[in-house]
């Protein structure tokens, strides 16, 4: 049997209004399930089978639901913490129960993030063996050097079995405090950095701008968000990854 959803959270879900705004207008009358008028919220409906009106107006089941957050420092790339903050916290009323984030970022890295239900495509993007090219702003304590641009290039141990994989390095400015964009492959715990450590340098700022074709919008405030647009989940679900 499809999972049965309370009317309610089913109309706030599909960005009908907030959780007050839907009650409101259930208990004005204005929604129809099937031909019939529903004025209760805890009412359960089955999303796939019934169908739902506002006003006469069919509200469509919209099952996955992608979401592009501008993550900010101090908040943790979980679906729930005991203790801190999470991304999913960050949607407040979009907050559906079944979004999680497509990898993580650490407690104080900022940057694109993408929230979903959408299992098979999070795996897509994250399963070890597809490459798919992140690539974040970084600002280190340090200059760097053509020597740095080599050893990403090449791939620098870092402690685990294998050394990274080969990422690119570009610097911006160079100086005590360096700036570059690095783009890497894979998607290890601190990895970046991680691999800056390795060659001496500490990382004392860093941001995502992009997971494969989904680009960090640059309107969007750090921590904001919004849905992606039809043609960036189609980028999405088209990007063909190299395999390992
Ligand atoms: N590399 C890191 O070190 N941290 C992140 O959050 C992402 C990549």
């Amino acid at each position: 049997m499809d999972k049965q959803l309370r009317l309610d959270k089913f109309l706030a879900d599909m960005g009908i209004g907030t959780r007050s705004e839907v009650k409101q207008y259930i208990r004005k009358g204005r929604i129809k399930i099937n031909d019939q008028i529903c004025k209760t919220p805890e009412y359960k409906l089955s999303p796939q089978t019934d169908a739902v009106f506002l006003d006469d107006r069919r509200i469509e089941y919209n099952k996955f639901i992608y979401i592009m957050l501008n993550k900010p420092r101090c908040v943790v790339s979980a679906s729930n913490d005991g203790r801190s903050q999470t991304v999913i916290d960050l949607l407040g009323e979009k907050g559906r129960k079944d979004l999680f984030p497509v990898g993580r970022l650490d407690k104080d890295t900022e940057g694109l993030l993408l929230i979903t239900n959408d299992g098979d495509l999070a795996h897509r993007l994250l399963s070890p063996k597809k490459l798919v090219d992140k690539i974040y702003y970084v600002r280190v304590a340090g200059r760097l050097t053509d020597e740095d641009k080599t050893a990403f290039r090449e791939g620098i141990d870092i402690g685990d079995d294998k050394p990274t994989l080969p990422a690119d390095l570009s610097v911006l400015a160079s100086g005590e405090i360096s700036e570059a964009q690095v783009c890497i492959r894979e998607g290890r715990y601190h990895q970046i950095k991680r691999m800056f450590e390795a060659l001496g340098k500490k990382v004392i700022y860093l941001k995502r701008l992009s997971m494969g074709p989904l680009i960090l919008d640059e309107d969007l405030p750090c921590g904001s968000f919004r849905e992606l647009t039809e043609q960036e989940i189609s980028l999405l679900k088209n990007y063909k990854t190299e395999e390992l």
